[in-house]
């Protein structure tokens, strides 16, 4: 297969999950900083890539990727110049800066005045994607306003497992319409800082019904997994179970369907769903997907649901813009020689070439902070020891490497 010259090889992170830093530059707390994590650990030094980016950026000259993909962190708003150097260094190292404005680390300020529940919290991003535009607008390849919207609705406001932790089921719906909204307002302040491509990045899984009983719980599921935060983008519409819940005004899905040059999907892994069970307030329940092998996080490695999941956005939105995978990646053991990972990559890269789309970006680029799983789990082509900071790159490393160079 040739594929198109212009296929965009990368690697992703996020700031919060790398960066450390707590206290530099007046960085503000965040929803995060203190949300119980795997052990008690905290993302206080994480990679303490804060400090050490150079040694970063040159492990990814290393590995040839001609994109990374980062997050600006909005608790540091007040000092933006990290970021500054950033983007320069990639650039001089000839790799194309891909910006994330929001991977989840709420300042704790915009949580206090009714975070993502408030509408007001839309106009508050909005400003910030303003500020973040205006100084690397003349330098950032591609935007992504807003990391998996899907995730941070569900995980973080319905069943709590995420900040903010909070546990409102069907009541966090009113979360989802504002980070839409945000997202389409930060399009829109993106442009007008001269933004050269703007798109997003929603978490995707194929719902697949356990039985030929459970077609129903299966389609209420991918509703408010996949197409909550797809329909209000590409279509302007809302699924329609669920727009009676939706805090809609007039005007939001004009905000919310701004064009995109680009749509990008983070694939890990489908679900399989039934029908819920007497006294499951939910209109589904999440069966165990147990005839494929496993990633340390127990998740199921289903390379083809990712091209399956390519094909359900097109037929469903024949507007979808170019596709990238933003994110694809998997948790192993702490071991440098990391064989299933480069199964993992081998298949999931063979499942998005087969797809059609116009780039891969590796979850992740090293080990990282797990959000409520702390440093348990190990996402890395390149190995972090906590206690020296060390970077050791893994087998799946060099694996990359080559297959960016084939
Ligand atoms: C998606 C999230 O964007 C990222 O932050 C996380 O680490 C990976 N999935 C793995 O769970």
């Amino acid at each position: 297969m040739t594929l198109p010259d212009d296929f965009l090889w990368g690697v992703s992170t996020s700031a919060f999950q790398i960066e450390g830093a707590f206290h530099d530059d007046g960085r503000v707390p965040s929803v995060w900083d203190d949300f119980p994590a795997h052990e008690g650990q905290t993302a206080a030094v994480a990679c303490d890539h804060y400090h050490r980016y150079r040694e970063d950026v040159a492990l990814m000259r290393d590995l040839g990727v001609g994109a990374y993909r980062f997050s600006v962190a909005w608790p540091r708003l007040a000092d933006l110049s990290f970021y500054d150097r950033l983007v320069d260094l990639l650039l001089d190292n000839g790799i194309a800066p891909v910006a994330t404005l929001y991977h989840w680390d709420t300042p704790k300020s915009v949580e206090d005045a009714g975070g993502w529940l408030a509408r007001d919290t839309a106009s508050r991003f909005a400003e910030y994607a303003a500020a973040v535009g205006e100084r690397l607008a003349d330098r950032v390849a591609m935007w992504i306003p807003i990391n998996e919207p899907a995730i941070l609705t569900l995980l973080g406001h319905a069943i709590g497992q995420h900040a903010p932790g909070r546990v409102l089921l069907f009541d966090a719906l009113p979360v989802a319409h504002h980070l839409n909204l945000a997202h389409g307002l930060a399009v829109q302040a993106l442009r007008s800082a001269g933004a050269k491509a703007v798109g997003t990045a929603n978490n995707h899984t194929p719902a697949w019904p356990a039985t030929p009983d459970d077609v129903a719980a299966a389609h209420a599921y991918s509703a408010l997994h996949n197409w909550l935060f797809t329909d209000p983008l590409l279509a302007g519409t809302y699924p329609a179970e669920l727009a009676d819940r939706l805090p809609i005004q007039d005007g939001d899905l004009a905000i919310t369907a701004q064009p995109l040059d680009f749509y990008g999907v983070n694939y890990y892994n489908p679900t399989r769903l039934r029908s819920p069970s007497e006294g499951n307030p939910l209109p589904f329940e999440l069966v165990d997907i147990d005839e494929y092998p496993k990633t340390a996080f127990d998740w199921p490695v289903v390379p083809q649901g990712l091209s399956e999941m390519v094909t359900a956005l097109r037929e469903r939105h024949p507007n979808l813009p170019p596709v990238y995978i933003t994110e694809s990646g998997c948790s192993y053991g702490e071991d440098i020689e990391d064989r299933a990972r480069i199964a993992y990559l081998d298949g999931h890269i063979e499942a998005a070439l087969d797809a059609g789309v116009r780039g891969y970006f590796v979850w992740s680029l090293m080990d990282n902070f797990e959000w409520d799983s702390g440093y348990s789990q190990r996402f890395g082509l390149v190995h972090v020891d906590y206690e020296t900071q060390e970077r050791t790159p893994r087998s799946s490393f060099a694996w990359y490497r080559d297959r960016i160079r084939r």
